[in-house]
């Protein structure tokens, strides 16, 4: 069992990798972009607070997603948690050490994917998913096979994210600089942090991960 941060920006194949572990090694994605997007579309306050802070590529307050991973932590995994997207900035970094502390766990390593800006850019505006089990879709690098239909549970709720487009990146990425990479230091101060070259192929990176996590 191993609990692991996938770090990196916007588009860095985190979510892919994260849905590539779960399949490998029995272990529990949590992604807080796919946590606030569902409570999006709860109707409430607020839901439609977060909404326009995710369209507009801001950071939602610590407190919000502190509060759901808290949550989701209560449950448990046997295989341990992969936290895709959190921590994002270094107060949610501390929460997450206090928050594994209570429960008698460890971070077991986090993982940078190193990907250069002009690629995060084609790999998020040609990025679409599949609405029902989450399979990450890329329109010139891994399209769907049949058109129109996801290749893993064949759901025809193929999706694209409305901050998938060139001006609400450039704030994520913004976003990202500015108060997420800190973290790249925070975690190597600690002896915790491994690079993997995210610009790689899907499989290349998956298994350098793999051997990052057979190491932890
Ligand atoms: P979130 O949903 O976490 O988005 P993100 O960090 O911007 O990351 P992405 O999901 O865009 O990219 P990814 O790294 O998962 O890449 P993927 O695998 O899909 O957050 C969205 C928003 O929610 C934030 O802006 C913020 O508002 C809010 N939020 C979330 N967490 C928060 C937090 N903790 N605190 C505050 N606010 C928070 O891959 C991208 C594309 O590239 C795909 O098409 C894929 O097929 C392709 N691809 C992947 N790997 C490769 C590869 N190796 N080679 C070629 N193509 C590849």
């Amino acid at each position: 069992m191993a609990n692991i941060i996938l770090l990196g920006p916007p588009g860095a194949g985190k979510g892919t990798q994260a849905k590539r572990l779960e399949e490998a090694r029995g272990m529990v994605q949590l992604s807080t972009g796919d946590m606030l997007r569902e409570a999006k579309t709860s109707g409430t306050e607020m839901g439609r607070k977060v909404a326009a802070v995710m369209e507009r590529g801001q950071l939602v307050t610590d407190e919000i997603v502190i509060g759901l991973i808290a949550e989701k932590l209560e449950k448990g995994a046997k295989g341990g948690f992969i936290f895709d997207g959190f921590p994002r900035t270094l107060p949610q970094a501390d929460a997450l050490a206090d928050l594994l502390a209570r429960k008698g766990q460890t971070l077991d390593a986090v993982i940078e994917m190193q990907v250069d800006d002009a690629a995060l850019v084609a790999r998020i505006t040609g990025r679409y998913t599949c609405g029902k089990c989450g399979a990450v879709y890329h329109d010139v690098t891994n399209p769907v096979a049949v058109a129109g239909t996801c290749n893993t549970c064949g759901s025809q709720d193929l999706r694209r994210r409305s901050d998938d487009n060139e001006d609400a990146l450039k704030t994520r990425l913004m976003e990202y600089y500015k108060k997420t990479s800190p973290l790249i230091g925070y975690y190597y101060a600690k002896g915790q942090l491994s690079a993997v070259d995210g610009l790689a192929e899907p499989g290349t990176v998956a298994d350098a991960i793999a051997s990052v996590l057979d190491k932890a």
